[in-house]
């Protein structure tokens, strides 16, 4: 059987270091060792408007933003079809034949929907039917493109859930059509969930918490010097807890073997890092100056490429253009197999043409 990965990020703000871990550092090492037969990579803007119908705005303009942080993360258009959700109209009607397989209390039970419906204030019976709906085009999104591996974070498991159970469902009532995907996490609990600069369980634009992938050298440094750590760590010589501690989440994040060789020889390793900090003498100023340094050596290539494309915007849409219909011809194969599993493919059908003939014949 085929490897096609796919995943998507909604186009509401720039991407942040979370994203980054929790996914798009796993897609460009992915695309760069290969070993796959395709890898799709979508701006879901479609389903950016499902909370957002009131500023259309804010997601076309984050459209470019989220494609620039695609390329300056290193995702190659010439190894990677890039595209936007809304230009593949096909997802809609997948989606729309989705819906049959599907309950209102299925829908009510997926608890990333839950949470979302709290936080965004939707009461009782006002939520709007397209945002209540978002878990089936999800599932018409990875469908459409035969996806078997969706690298996404744990916050997008309830959807993974759901889609595998359309697929069996559809499988059960019309025949072997469509693929069940896997899901593929991110291998450390640190990248699962990147807690905020502040500590706060997770990096989210609302928070004000976040370090952007487009953010300068200076930005970076101010909102690492300020970062969260331990509060009962007040004196240099306490022992430091690292429970809760966004530096040290961070380090688990980030940090590699050879950043001690090139930033900070004193240590060997993390854990002996760590065993310092626990038992007192390391002050919160060294050890996030290290983190730092991590950060600005990850990100100074991503920014410097960024920079690159900001030059020529043009040809962003234009691969963004071209990887929308290399989509649209996968998805449109996946929706005429659709429509015959589902025989609502009539005029392709000669067979059912042919047996309404003779049946009519032979009533006449
Ligand atoms: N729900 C995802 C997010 O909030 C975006 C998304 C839409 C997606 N469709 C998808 C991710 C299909 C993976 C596969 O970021």
């Amino acid at each position: 059987m085929s490897k096609i990965i796919l995943t998507g990020d909604r186009p509401t703000g720039r991407l942040h270091i979370g994203h980054y871990v929790g996914s798009l550092r796993r897609r460009v090492q992915l695309q760069n060792e290969g070993g796959y037969d395709k890898m799709f990579v979508f701006i879901a803007d479609a389903q950016a408007l499902t909370d957002n119908a009131d500023n259309p705005d804010k997601v076309r303009e984050n459209v470019i933003e989220v494609a620039l942080d695609y390329l300056s993360v290193g995702l190659d258009p010439a190894k990677t079809c890039i595209f936007i959700q809304s230009q593949i109209p096909e997802l809609c009607e997948l989606s729309f034949y989705y819906m049959n397989m599907v309950t209102v209390s299925r829908l009510q039970r997926n608890p990333t929907v839950k949470t979302e419906i709290q936080q965004r204030g939707f009461g009782g019976e006002s939520i709007p039917v397209g945002f209540f709906t978002y878990p089936i085009s999800q599932a018409a999104d990875i469908t459409a493109f035969d996806a078997t591996t969706v690298p996404v974070g744990e916050d997008q498991k309830p959807m993974l859930e759901q889609t595998c159970e359309i697929v069996r469902r559809f499988n059960h009532i019309y025949g072997e059509t469509l693929v069940e995907p896997a899901i593929l996490l991110p291998d450390n609990a640190a990248c699962m969930r990147l807690p905020g600069t502040d500590g706060k369980a997770k990096m989210s634009k609302s928070l004000g918490n976040c370090i952007y992938l487009s953010d300068d050298s200076a930005t970076l440094k101010k909102k690492v010097m300020s970062m969260y750590t331990d509060p009962e760590h007040i004196h240099v010589e306490d022992p430091g807890h690292l429970e809760g501690n966004a530096v040290f989440t961070y380090l688990d994040a980030f940090c590699r073997p050879e950043h001690f060789a090139e930033f900070w020889p004193e240590y060997e390793s993390l854990d002996a890092l760590k065993a310092h900090y626990t038992r007192g003498g390391l002050g919160d100023m060294k050890v996030k100056k290290f983190l730092l340094k991590i950060l600005d050596a990850e990100l100074a290539p991503i920014r410097a490429r960024r920079k690159q494309y900001e030059q020529d915007i043009p040809a962003v849409y234009e691969m963004l253009r071209r990887g929308s219909e290399e989509a649209r011809a996968k998805a449109a194969e996946t929706l005429a197999r659709v429509r015959r599993a589902m025989r609502i493919d009539y005029f392709d059908d000669q067979e059912l043409i042919d047996a309404q003939a003779k049946k009519y014949k032979q009533q006449a």
